[in-house]
């Protein structure tokens, strides 16, 4: 029997479903980021491996004597170092620039999805090319294609967004919107009865609130993150940092939904008439704040939307639901 596995690349975290032998889907994740400790001696080195081993952190050694500490520990570790961790991908694709990216990016896909045989298949997700940026996603998709196929595994790609639609629109005849916000992007996409008709990304979400906030409030960014992870009230914060937050967050949905709002118009043309008000579908880490579908209705509110829209509704796992969706996409 056949593997079969649906493989969410994200930013900040790589999530897998994964259904063997028609059984159920085990679904899987990983922090997505690394920290890189440099010793300064032998007797350093020695010592820090030590503390490391005890701690059970999972960790490579370097060509250069570093110690790449990978996954959630590394933000842990980052955190008590006031410090912040890097990440082999920014802005939903991996940085030709980084060479470090692609070989971390591969022991932690390799740690979730382990090697494929014949007749095994991995659909994996990429963004949409940003209307709001320069570059391409060419490389990230053309990269990660080949490592997936070298490990044994029949590959295509898929659209988050679209992946999305396929795990929560089925119930609106795979009509709607989605919009997912992750850590580096927010990718959308229009569905007409199965057809993805437009779809693009804005680079604003996640890291840009933890960025923001840092900047604001003098603190690191992956100290941001992990608060703001621990349970954010959008309309009631807590604290300084959640208000920040909370001031992000609007920010974000602010721009975002202008944006769409006006490339909808520019391309007005391309749209097929909707015969109901369209759905929208939100997905994606960051919308699981409490208060996010509220806010996200508010800036709606105040925009000139060149489309009907209908009820908003989020997914129903707002984190799982690309996985859920490359998933899908596997077993058709
Ligand atoms: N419970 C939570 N409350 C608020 N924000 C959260 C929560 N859990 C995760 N996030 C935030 O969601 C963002 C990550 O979302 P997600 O895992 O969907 O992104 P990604 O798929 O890795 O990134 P991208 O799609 O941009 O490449 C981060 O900013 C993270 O801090
Ligand atoms: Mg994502």
């Amino acid at each position: 029997m056949s593997k079969f596995v649906g493989l969410d690349l994200g930013t900040n975290m790589l999530i897998t479903g994964i259904s063997e032998d028609g059984g159920d889907s085990i679904f899987k994740n990983q922090r997505d980021c690394f920290y890189k400790i440099k010793p300064k001696t032998k007797v350093n080195k020695s010592s820090i491996k030590m503390s490391l081993d005890k701690r059970k952190v999972n960790y490579i050694e370097d060509e250069d004597g570093s110690f790449v500490i990978i996954g959630q520990d590394s933000l842990d570790i980052a955190i008590e170092r006031n410090d912040v961790v890097e990440r082999p991908m920014v802005k939903g694709v991996i940085s030709p620039k980084e060479k470090a990216s692609l070989p971390i990016l591969k022991l932690i896909i390799k740690s979730l999805i382990g090697e494929g045989k014949e007749g095994d298949k991995c659909v994996f997700s990429i963004p949409s090319a940003p209307i709001d940026g320069n570059f391409d996603i060419i490389y990230h998709k053309e990269m990660l294609g080949l490592y997936l196929k070298q490990m044994g595994f029949e590959t295509t790609p898929i659209n988050e967004a679209f992946a999305v639609a396929l795990s929560e629109l089925i119930d609106s005849g795979l009509t709607g919107g989605i919009v997912t916000y992750g850590a580096g992007l927010c990718n959308m996409a229009i569905i007409h009865e199965g057809d993805p008709i437009l779809q693009f990304s804005l680079q604003k979400a996640g890291d840009y609130v933890d960025e923001a906030v840092g900047k604001a409030l003098d603190i690191s960014p992956s100290l941001v993150q992990t608060e703001k992870e621990a349970g954010t009230d959008l309309y009631s914060p807590s604290t300084i940092i959640m208000k920040a937050v909370s001031v992000y967050y609007r920010s974000v949905l602010n721009y975002t939904i202008k944006t769409i709002a006006h490339e909808l118009k520019v391309r007005k043309k391309e749209l097929p008439l909707f015969r109901e008000p369209m759905p929208i579908v939100l997905a994606g880490g960051l919308t699981l704040a409490k208060g996010f579908v509220q806010m996200f209705n508010e800036a709606l509110k105040t925009t000139d939307f060149p489309i009907e829209i209908g009820k908003v509704m989020r997914a129903e796992d707002p984190l799982r639901a690309t996985a859920k969706g490359a998933l899908l996409a596997a077993m058709m």
